[in-house]
């Protein structure tokens, strides 16, 4: 068994000129946000509204020879349907599978390499990977040439996550732009990869100051503090939402995320009990946005649903678009 690449040899790799995207995503692999420029975040965003003003017949046909593989080792709701969804909207040919480690030959033991490499002999122009390796989607691009698009890998990268958190913002907050505004991110930001992606595209994006709130054990890696203080970025953390709740323009919050944990015991020691409100909403600013990548376990009560500043699903609408646009960027349609 190779041994798994560590976090700071995944981004010294993706720091080469040949994954860095400025404008062209043809061919191109999205492993991670940091190999985007402002520029190419932008132009997701655009072709995202583009498709969705387009009549159907045409969006339809944007990707009608194509052949997309959604393969999937982690379970998902969201990802995996709205990827399937913006697949075939666009016409392309799409062939999921769900629960990669019991039904594919994963289960006998075959390599990602093995399993990506019998996808591109078949035929795929791309691969939608989520797996729980934080270097898969890099070990699988390496493997092959057709393009592999990071639908989630392991505690690193979710990129596509953030592209569409980042189109939920400016459009919850009424076209505001990522520079003029505080996120302040809670809940399990040690092993979260929406978190992780989403601070550095804000930082990308010129967002000045943003705040983390988690209970000591679930803070935020030491090096992506850092990133973002090289790029700029004013951090706080603390653990009190109390803190900084009134200052906040967009409230994203995850769940404690339990695979990661060893024991039963260190994961119900770690939640925080940070949970969202109806009380929780009034102190916030009536204009702020709630925000959730889901599934959620307890940190949002149901009550809350109803607020309209409560965005989440909404914010999967929006991952639909973004989608779409990635893959017609990505396969040139
Ligand atoms: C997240 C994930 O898989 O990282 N879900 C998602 O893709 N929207 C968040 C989570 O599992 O908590």
């Amino acid at each position: 068994m190779a041994t798994p690449l560590k976090a700071e040899e995944i981004f010294a790799h993706l720091a080469a000129p040949e994954w860095q995207i400025t404008n062209d995503f043809r061919g191109k692999d999205i492993i991670s946000v940091e190999q985007l420029s402002r520029e190419a975040i932008w132009k997701v965003l655009s072709t995202a509204n583009d498709l969705e003003t387009m009549p159907f017949e045409k969006r339809h046909r944007a990707l009608e020879s194509k052949a997309v593989a959604v393969l999937f080792y982690q379970p998902s709701t969201r990802t995996y349907t709205s990827f399937t969804r913006a697949a075939q909207a666009l016409g392309a040919d799409v062939l999921g599978i769900h629960g990669m480690m019991q039904y594919s030959s994963a289960y006998k033991g075959e390599t990602l390499a093995d399993t990506v490499r019998t996808m591109e002999a078949l035929g795929f122009d791309t691969i939608v990977l989520r797996h729980f390796d934080d270097d898969s989607a890099l070990i699988a691009a390496r493997s092959i040439e057709i393009p592999i698009i990071n639908a989630g890998s392991g505690k690193l990268e979710h990129p596509t996550q953030a592209l569409l958190d980042v189109r939920t913002i400016i459009k919850e907050t009424h076209n505001h732009n990522p520079q003029e505004l505080h996120i302040v991110f809670v809940g399990d930001l040690k092993y979260g990869r929406t978190v992780h992606s989403l601070s550095k595209l804000m930082a990308i994006l010129g967002a000045p100051e943003m705040s983390f709130v988690s209970p000591d054990v679930l803070r935020m890696p030491r090096n992506l503090i850092a990133g973002l203080n090289e790029r700029g970025v004013e951090t706080h953390e603390t653990s009190s939402l109390n803190e900084v709740l009134e200052k906040a323009d967009v409230l994203y919050i995850t769940r404690v995320q339990r695979e990661w944990f060893s024991t039963e015991e260190a994961y119900e020691e770690a939640r925080s009990g940070q949970q969202i409100t109806p009380a929780v909403m009034e102190r916030i600013k009536p204009e702020a946005v709630l925000m959730h990548p889901l599934p959620r376990v307890d940190e949002i009560t149901a009550e809350v649903d109803s607020d309209p500043r409560a965005a989440y699903f909404r914010q999967v609408g929006h991952g639909l678009w973004v989608r779409m646009a990635l893959l017609k960027l990505v396969l040139g349609g």
